[in-house]
């Protein structure tokens, strides 16, 4: 049996904005997707499913991958987490090189689904590394990075930057730009995160945005101006002192930009109102700024503030389902077995 973990993420800046080349600063956290990997002696699989936060699911299909499970999965959501499961074990097959290597997978995963915290990302790093490591073969994590973002990429039919399977596979802040990809230094950031108990659907929210781009000068300039904003942002963190705590100063100049970027995400579309609820709860409560994280339309947001005062907010905010502080998880995919 073979088990690895890797961590979510939380976008600090450059969401939306990624996908058309400009640079994004994602920053792992840790909750994590824990995948337990054990070869068959047939061409099976079989994937448990227990604790993706709805309730969970176990299916076993047989033969290649290609021959996609039909199968019945209970919800939407769930149905896309068995299809990264199954895109995962074809890299892994491809990696090991035994096209027809049967697994049996079990995920477990205090991500939320869908939420913005690239819970599919991890479920895929993870899956890819425990699945291969099962046969024998320990792949580096630029590697796994690299099978997690093709995964993905063909489960979204094309839509996926590299920065949520980048993130997760080497753990950190990281800077995605186009193919660059670069694990970049941060100080550990006092993250709060809001959970709506809702989810956005990627593929809308990326095609609306798409359409506004091609439609309006005005919104391919509020994609190139996140972009301004997310180069600032790594200005900052580029001069600040990796070991030390964040100064109020750099805090409060970071949180300016975090509220700058979820105004520009707001205006191209991509925003709720429970994500702007939330937002404005974290900013009332004297958090340095706040924001969506991820694809938006529902889901989490990411507000900065070292002391309390955030969480206790957002606790007693009707729109805000679950809130929790996120550290930096600065180990990216590992070995837990
Ligand atoms: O919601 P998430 O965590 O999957 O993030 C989506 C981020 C986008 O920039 C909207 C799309 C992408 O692939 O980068």
């Amino acid at each position: 049996m073979t088990v690895s973990s890797a961590p979510g993420k939380v976008y600090l800046f450059g969401e939306h904005a990624v996908v058309y080349g400009e640079p994004a600063i994602p920053c792992a956290v840790e909750r994590r997707a824990t995948v337990t990997a054990d070869p068959r002696d047939d061409d099976h699989i079989r994937v448990e499913a227990a604790d993706l936060s709805l309730d969970g699911f176990t299916v076993e299909y047989g033969g290649p991958t290609d021959d996609a499970p039909d199968v019945d999965v209970p919800t939407p959501l769930l149905r896309a987490a068995m299809g990264y499961v199954d895109a995962a074990v074809e890299q892994a097959r491809d990696a090991v090189g035994d096209e027809s290597v049967g697994f049996d997978i079990t995920v477990e995963s205090d991500i939320p689904l869908g939420a913005g915290l690239g819970s599919s990302a991890a479920v895929v790093v993870a899956g890819i590394d425990a699945a291969t490591r099962a046969c024998g073969v320990d792949l580096p994590p630029e590697e796994i990075a690299e099978r997690a973002y093709r995964a993905e990429h063909q489960v979204q039919d094309g839509q996926a930057s590299r920065a949520d399977t980048f993130c997760s596979a080497m753990g950190g802040a990281v800077r995605v730009e186009g193919d660059d990809c670069r694990t970049i230094d941060a100080p550990e950031l006092p993250f709060v995160v809001g959970f709506d108990g809702g989810a956005g659907d990627t593929g809308e929210l990326v095609a609306g945005v798409r359409k506004l781009r091609e439609e309006y000068d005005f919104a391919a300039d509020t994609v190139t101006a996140i972009g301004d904003v997310v180069r600032t942002g790594e200005a900052l963190l580029a001069d600040a002192d990796p070991d030390d705590p964040p100064s109020d100063e750099l805090l409060a100049e970071l949180g300016g930009l975090l509220n700058f970027d979820h105004g520009l995400l707001e205006a191209l579309g991509v925003s709720s109102r429970s994500l702007d609820a939330m937002v404005w709860s974290a900013r009332e409560a004297g958090a340095h700024g706040a924001k969506l994280t991820g694809a938006g339309g529902g889901g989490c947001i990411v507000a900065l503030d070292p002391t309390d005062a955030t969480e206790t907010a957002l606790r007693y905010t009707p729109d805000c389902d679950d809130v929790f502080r996120a550290e930096l998880a600065t180990e990216g995919v590992r070995a837990e077995g």
